[in-house]
């Protein structure tokens, strides 16, 4: 009955308040606190006719009679009696996310949303006429997976070039690449990412590994991390890059004992080459985006929070060129196939406010507008985080701090004071107080409100920390694979003790009552919540038999909900979505485990079939 009365809610206030029409339900609680409700009555009425013009045309919804949608039959309303679910799930280990009714073993689902949950005898009740039954042999089912961080297009183009991860030798390296220069043209740019020294030792890559192969393609390859990349001699030359090239702010042109650049170019000095390399057509990034929604269907994903195009020294318009060309396009021909919750550069926030005051946060059931976001410093693989104490080889590097703080902060202070959500990367210690400081005096300026203020990776944390993340209730939106990938680099940057005080400090953060929320940062590390959440139980590195820092260890259901709930809180989308709870949209995972407490104990068990809206969406 949750959803009865949560329509309700809705219906009780004026109807020309746009936001509040319940017919996409994602977003309504965020005119709670947006302050822009000042736009003409006019804009309001014609908004509010053509949302009613659209969900009365949308398929989904099925305006028969009883319909959820139907908000104007009062009489309906009061005369709702069970209806006739589409699709019955029973005898199955359902794990909700909702501490409400922590688990179920039936959930009935109607029009796209969960309608009923508890034990068959009481589901059976709404099986009629064409409902579809699942009986699932004790299997286990969960909430769709929420990743909080990803950047899904990029990750989608990576799928189609040269593929660095996980490699671990220079002639693997040097090979997969020529592999790649086999299959181009002369004169096209090999592109590809996802390399990690630190698997091959720790010396950093140099053009001198490639240019004998590749003396006609100039070639760009970014580290896993996105904040280092590597030019072969060809692209170096393309881009004017000679050992009289200065080092820009924010950035380092790696370069030899004799001053010639290496190939090697830290943040902003990525910004050389970028120009040069060509654009990817509008073809190339909505394949991509189909591309990547497949695969996060196959791991689980119902929704992610994208972080776009947007990295230190990337063009902002990235992010908008993807939200008119490939989302929103996708979007009008129904080509979605998971949620997406979106994130711009901070500078364009009052873009993004144009938007939101002209459509809402929720321009469909599929894309969410989520906020803005930007960066306090680099990256430990880059040696480009920001901390209190120098790196252990760089006794005079402390990191960068890759954005000023006066500008950031005016800026935040103006996109939070019109109500958007801010996000701001920050990974070393220093990075993650600067960016608490910060959002502490906007909080003093701005005043109390429900913001939700996030932190993306919040990765090492002096000792204080986690306890300013729970009084300030701000979002920690961490990636606990990355653990797995910084183990030993983390140990060998930081030493060992910074590194086992202050890494990833999810029990820590949890306790302190800060709001965990898990993600992968695709395609820095895979789409993988089932892998992150047996990372954060067990926190073993490869090649190791012992947790880093056992006490830090999640229990299954925290790390669960790091996923599902808490995912969806850190985005504002837990009214629909994050918890199977009746009147929420019905996106859930088919595990193919079905013992719970072996799930518990170990965290091992894979996608079945993942549902999205009530609907198979994979296999
Ligand atoms: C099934 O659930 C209903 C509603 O929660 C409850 O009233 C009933 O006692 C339950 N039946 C059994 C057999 O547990
Ligand atoms: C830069 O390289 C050129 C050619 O290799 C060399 O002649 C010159 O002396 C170098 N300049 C500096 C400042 O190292
Ligand atoms: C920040 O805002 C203040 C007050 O409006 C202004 O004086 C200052 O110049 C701004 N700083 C930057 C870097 O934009």
């Amino acid at each position: 009955m949750v959803s009865h009365s949560r329509w309700r809610a809705c219906l009780s206030v004026p109807l020309s308040y746009k936001e509040q029409i319940p017919v996409f339900g994602i977003g309504w609680v965020r005119a709670q606190y947006s302050p822009e409700m000042n736009s003409s009555y006019c804009t309001l009425l014609s908004a509010f006719i053509a949302l009613l013009a659209v969900f009365v045309s949308l398929p989904l919804l099925r305006p028969d009679a009883h319909s959820f949608f139907m908000p104007f039959n009062f009489e309906g309303w009061l005369s709702w009696r069970a209806p006739t679910a589409d699709l019955v799930l029973r005898n199955a280990v359902i794990y909700t996310s909702d501490d409400s009714l922590p688990f179920a073993d039936s959930l009935a689902v109607r029009n796209g949303r969960i309608l009923r949950l508890g034990n068959y005898s009481y589901v059976k009740e709404l099986v009629g006429f064409g409902t579809k039954e699942l009986n699932l042999k004790g299997k286990i089912v969960v909430p769709g997976f929420i990743d909080s961080h990803v950047h899904l297009i990029p990750g989608g183009l990576q799928m189609s070039r040269v593929q660095l991860r996980g490699v671990s030798e220079r002639d693997e390296f040097v090979r997969r690449v020529k592999e790649a220069v086999r299959k181009s043209k002369p004169g096209s740019w090999i592109l590809g990412g996802g390399w990690n020294n630190d698997l091959w030792g720790g010396a950093l890559p140099m053009a001198s590994w490639l240019d004998e192969i590749t003396p006609y393609n100039p070639v760009w390859l970014s580290r896993m991390d996105g904040h280092m990349g590597l030019a072969n001699s060809l692209a170096l030359k393309l881009a004017g890059v000679t050992n009289l090239s200065e080092d820009p702010n924010g950035g380092t042109i790696m370069r030899t004992p004799t001053g010639e650049p290496t190939g090697l170019m830290i943040d902003s000095a990525m910004n050389f080459v970028h120009p040069y390399i060509p654009e990817v057509s509008i073809g190339e990034r909505r394949e991509a985006l189909n591309k990547a929604s497949n695969f996060a269907l196959t791991q689980g994903v119902t929704t992610i929070v994208d972080f776009g195009r947007f990295f230190p020294g990337s063009s902002i318009e990235l992010s908008w060129e993807d939200f008119s060309d490939v989302y929103q396009w996708a979007d009008s021909l129904g080509k979605m196939r998971i949620r997406v919750c979106l994130f711009f550069p901070l500078e364009t926030w009052s873009r993004l406010l144009d938007v939101v005051n002209k459509v809402g946060h929720a321009m469909s059931q599929w894309i969410h507008l989520g906020g803005v976001k930007a960066f306090a410093d680099g990256s430990l693989g880059s040696n480009s985080a920001l901390f209190y104490e120098p790196y252990v080889e760089e006794p005079h590097n402390y990191g960068l701090q890759v954005s000023d703080y006066e500008k950031l902060f005016n800026m935040t202070l103006a996109a939070d004071n019109y109500g958007l959500q801010v996000a701001i990367h920050a990974i070393g210690d220093r990075a993650n107080d600067l960016i608490l400081d910060m959002y502490d005096s906007v909080l003093a300026k701005n005043g109390m409100r429900d913001r939700r203020f996030r932190i993306e990776h919040a990765q090492h944390l002096a000792r204080q920390t986690p306890a300013r993340f729970g009084e300030q209730r701000i979002v920690a939106s961490v990636q606990p694979e990355h653990l797995l990938d910084d183990f030993e680099c983390a140990t060998k940057k930081l030493g060992l003790d910074r590194a086992q005080r202050g890494s990833y400090l999810f029990q820590s953060l949890l306790t302190s009552n800060a709001q965990l929320a898990f993600g992968s940062d695709w395609p820095v590390v895979n789409i993988n919540p089932l892998g992150g959440i047996r990372t954060a139980m067990k926190r073993i590195p490869p090649n190791s038999k012992d947790a880093w820092v056992p006490s830090e260890c999640l229990s299954v259901d925290d790390a669960l909900k790091a996923y599902t709930i808490s995912a969806a809180q850190a985005c504002f989308l837990d009214n629909d979505i994050g918890s199977l709870t009746p009147g929420k949209l019905a996106d859930f995972v088919l595990l193919s485990t079905d013992s719970w407490d072996d799930f518990a104990a170990e965290g091992y068990a894979s996608v079945e079939a993942t549902y999205v809206g009530g609907v198979k969406a994979y296999p």
